[in-house]
């Protein structure tokens, strides 16, 4: 199978929207790769914090764009699965609202998003995949046969982002977080390149109020009509 013959299904949309959890339970039932592609941009955004950049400083963000090694590794007791950046387990950091908002303002230089591009590429391999983030379906995979747009209120996307960030064990108050999430999700999608917004092709799902087997199924619908 030739790899632009391999199918994709893009789930693009804000954050707190359900894509994670749609993406990985949708990934499970094909039997699909899964791409995560906000934990590349999460990666960046850590890795030059850890380098100590100023995350404005767009040339030398770029270069260690190009230089991160990023490995998803499969969690040995089925869990999550691990995010390993430059030989560190950065899985649990990754996941903070601190790491989000660095990784919107990296994921607004150009070039970032250039380096980004061939690894995201790569994870296009038989039987198909399933990739989510914010230009699955516009600019990385815009031949994609599949393509899904979440959406949900911001108060919604806030309340479940909280519940999952506690759930971790990290410390937010919703009304901190609703902000944040707002302030992201604007960087989002006013941004020059590849800004937050649905292919003109894709299925637009409002997932406020709806259960995940819902969207799940409504998802896997449009794959397997
Ligand atoms: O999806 P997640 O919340 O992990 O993404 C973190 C940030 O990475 C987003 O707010 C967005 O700025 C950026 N991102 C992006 N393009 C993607 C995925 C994520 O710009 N395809």
């Amino acid at each position: 199978m030739s790899q632009a013959s391999v199918p994709v299904l893009t789930i693009d949309g804000p954050s707190g929207s359900g894509k994670g959890t749609i993406s990985r339970r949708v990934a499970d039932h094909l039997g699909w790769r899964l791409l995560d592609s906000g934990a590349l941009y999460r990666a960046v955004g850590y890795a030059a914090g850890m380098a100590g950049l100023d995350l404005s400083d767009a040339e030398a963000v770029t270069r260690c764009a190009q230089a991160v090694k990023i490995r998803f590794q499969p969690a040995a007791d089925g869990g999550d699965t691990r995010v390993i950046v430059n030989g560190l387990d950065a899985t649990d950091e990754l996941r903070t609202e601190t790491a989000g908002a660095a990784a919107s303002a990296i994921a607004s230089i150009p070039s970032v998003r250039q380096a980004l591009v061939d690894l995201q590429l790569s994870f296009r391999k038989a039987p198909g995949l399933v990739a989510d983030g914010r230009d699955m379906g516009t600019v990385i995979f815009p031949d994609a046969a599949f393509k899904v747009f979440l959406t949900a209120s911001a108060a919604e996307r806030a309340k479940r982002r909280y519940k999952q960030l506690k759930e971790k064990g990290v410390s937010v108050t919703l009304v901190s977080l609703q902000r944040e999430i707002e302030a992201r999700d604007s960087r989002d999608a006013s941004r020059a390149v590849a800004p937050l917004k649905p292919a003109e092709d894709a299925l637009l799902v409002d997932t406020t109020g709806v259960g995940i087997d819902e969207v799940v199924a409504k998802v896997l619908a449009v794959v397997r009509p």
